[in-house]
């Protein structure tokens, strides 16, 4: 088995579990990635000519590339995907559990030769700025150059990192796309298969992948390490690995106060990181330091910093255009992969959403020819982009800072039709805590009022790499502990009227919203007191360029005395299935969103 590459370490536990991998992967060679711009290119060509990248036109899109998955492997697979914690108890009730004796065999079984035919590479990388005290060092060993090239931009990955990590500790990331090659076999451009186990093991910190090629079963810097096995390094060492983005607003003279947001997943962060203030808001800046996870650390001075410890976007693009996203589209003018959009004839990229006339003719995700009125869609609805965060013309000055930015406020959003308001603040901390806790988005969107709400914890569902309900005791205690902890909002830009429209405009308008949690996280404005938490009135907010009247205003600000009281009710089931970990504090609160909603009116107003 040749190696090759750059392996400038003297890390002894790293150079003994990459040769104990590759005698059990059994790859034909190792290559330790550099990270360098040559070798991506090299990588790159490489795949051209292997069928796994489509060069696009390179006037159109300078060095971007197409790839077309196999169509089995096009998401995150939640349903393959473990906390093999010592004790079930400890992944808790939303997680799939497995023992992780049990598990450590079946991946054994499974990673027996899954290399052969294949080059292993080994990337070192940084989950945030080099050498940050918030970061952390990862090595994933894959058969994918895929994988290894998108790893490249979506980390800071190669002989940087390594230099970091020195003879210090990383978090082991295994990955195959489990398809061997016989000799002589031929390869397919998007290897993968059928079985797939994504698998944390949250007490050795150790992550095995098996089976998929496709982003945050693949790339496993992303949800595996940064969330899953983060989130309990976090719970460990008392800091926070959150499912969130992170956004500066500048106000016109120059101050700059960051939130942090989180939302489930297709509830439009990528949008929200980059939004850009619409009319009314002159001089305003909207800055992004993240779209989708965030780690956050107390500071000497009681405040809450953080860093994206990601250095990519792997944004989903159907839907993405230059009203809903201007900053998005162009970042992916150039030096951007594309996996699972349309190919246009003159070699560009194309989607359902995108500005302009849809073509006449397109080749579609799966390779197949594509015409206006097929029944099928030309780009995979979870069809991504996966491009620098350099390239983000909204990027934060402070980006890649290792100290990370001050969070004065975290905001909480789903997507629900009805009995949520627009914005409120939480009384205070624990109030805050089982907002987050027991936020959710409505299960469909097509019935108004009826969809049951899937409950998706502060967006950790599928991330919470422990028991939903000691993350929620870690969240309590460290907050408690802050001298100046971050105030905490909910929001719903999904409220719909009684025919089933939506109420709020969203995307750019968002700012609104944004500058009032901003002016209450700096105590600059006063609020209403509603049985939710506190709330603009509409005096409140900044309504320059929008013509919204204070009728439709109150028709996302009202509350409904019994629809919350149902809510409140319906929160229980979620409370129960933690049995006896819940933390008393959820119950207290519950008990104490009823009383206030008993005491208010059928139909709290929002007084102007
Ligand atoms: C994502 C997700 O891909 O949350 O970011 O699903
Ligand atoms: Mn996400």
């Amino acid at each position: 088995m040749a190696v090759t590459g750059i392996e400038r370490t003297n890390n002894q536990q790293l150079l003994t579990w990459v040769e104990q991998m590759a005698t059990l992967a059994k790859p034909d060679d190792v290559y330790w990635c550099d990270g360098s711009k040559e070798e991506y290119d090299r990588l790159c060509q490489q795949m051209v000519e292997a069928g796994t990248l489509i060069p696009l036109n390179q006037k159109k899109r300078p060095n971007s590339f197409l790839a077309r998955s196999d169509p089995d492997d096009v998401a995150r697979v939640e349903h393959r995907t473990y906390v093999c914690s010592k004790d079930k108890i400890d992944a808790g009730p939303t997680n799939n559990w497995v023992d992780p004796v049990e598990m450590k065999e079946t991946m054994v079984d499974l990673f027996d030769g899954t290399m052969r035919g294949r080059t292993m590479y080994v990337i070192p990388f940084s989950m945030g700025p080099l050498g940050s005290h918030i970061a952390h060092i990862g090595v994933q060993l894959t058969d994918s150059p895929y994988v290894a090239m998108s790893m490249r931009v979506m980390t800071r990955m190669g002989e940087a990192a390594l230099d970091v990590l020195g003879d210090g500790d990383f978090v082991p990331c295994m990955h195959s796309v489990g398809a061997p090659l016989a000799d002589g076999e031929a390869d397919v451009p998007w290897p993968c298969n059928d079985t797939k186990y994504i698998v944390q093991y949250p007490e050795e910190r150790a992550i095995w992948s098996y089976g998929s090629g496709y982003g945050g079963n693949a790339l496993l810097g992303k949800k595996c390490f940064s969330l899953r096995i983060a989130s309990v390094m976090a719970r460990d060492e008392g800091w926070l690995a959150e499912h969130m983005l992170i956004l500066g607003l500048e106000s016109p003279e120059g101050e700059k106060t960051y939130v942090a947001a989180a939302f489930p997943s297709a509830c439009g962060k990528t949008n929200l990181a980059m939004l850009v203030p619409p009319e009314g808001f002159d001089g305003w800046k909207v800055r992004t330091v993240g779209d989708d996870i965030a780690w956050i650390k107390p500071g000497d001075d009681g405040r809450l910093y953080a860093i994206n410890p990601e250095a990519g976007y792997f944004g989903v693009v159907p839907g993405t255009n230059y009203s809903s996203n201007p900053n998005a589209m162009k970042m992916m003018e150039r030096d951007t992969i594309f996996t699972n959009v349309a190919l246009t004839d003159d070699g560009d990229v194309w989607w359902e959403g995108m500005d302009g006339e849809v073509p006449d003719h397109l080749i579609d995700w799966k390779g197949n020819d594509w015409a206006p009125g097929s029944s099928e869609l030309a780009a995979h609805p979870n069809a991504r982009f996966t491009c620098a965060t350099s390239q983000c013309p909204s990027a934060d000055p402070a980006w890649d800072d290792p100290a990370g930015v001050p969070i004065s406020a975290f905001i909480f959003g789903g997507r629900l039709s009805h009995t949520f308001p627009l914005v409120y603040q939480s009384f205070d901390w624990e109030h805050g805590v089982y907002m987050a806790a027991t936020m959710g988005s409505e299960a469909t969107a097509a019935a108004v009022n009826q969809a049951a709400i899937r409950r998706d914890p502060m967006a950790m569902l599928p991330f919470c790499g422990y028991n939903m309900a000691d993350y929620w005791r870690h969240w309590l205690r460290l907050g408690k502990g802050l001298a100046h902890p971050p105030k905490i909002f909910r929001v719903n830009w999904f409220r719909k009227d009684k025919k089933g429209k939506f109420i709020w405009p969203g995307f750019g308008e968002n700012m609104r919203v944004l500058n009032w949690i901003v002016d209450r996280a700096n105590g600059e404005v006063d609020a209403a007191e509603s049985p939710f938490g506190h709330m603009p009135r509409h005096q409140d907010l900044n309504w320059r360029g929008l013509d919204f009247h204070v009728d439709d205003f109150s028709g996302i600000m009202d509350i409904d005395r019994a629809r919350g009281l149902e809510e409140a009710e319906a929160q229980t089931e979620l409370f129960e299935s933690f049995e006896d970990r819940l933390p008393p504090e959820m119950e207290t609160q519950r008990q104490a969103l009823k009383d206030r909603l008993t005491k208010s009116s059928d139909q709290w107003k929002v007084a102007s």
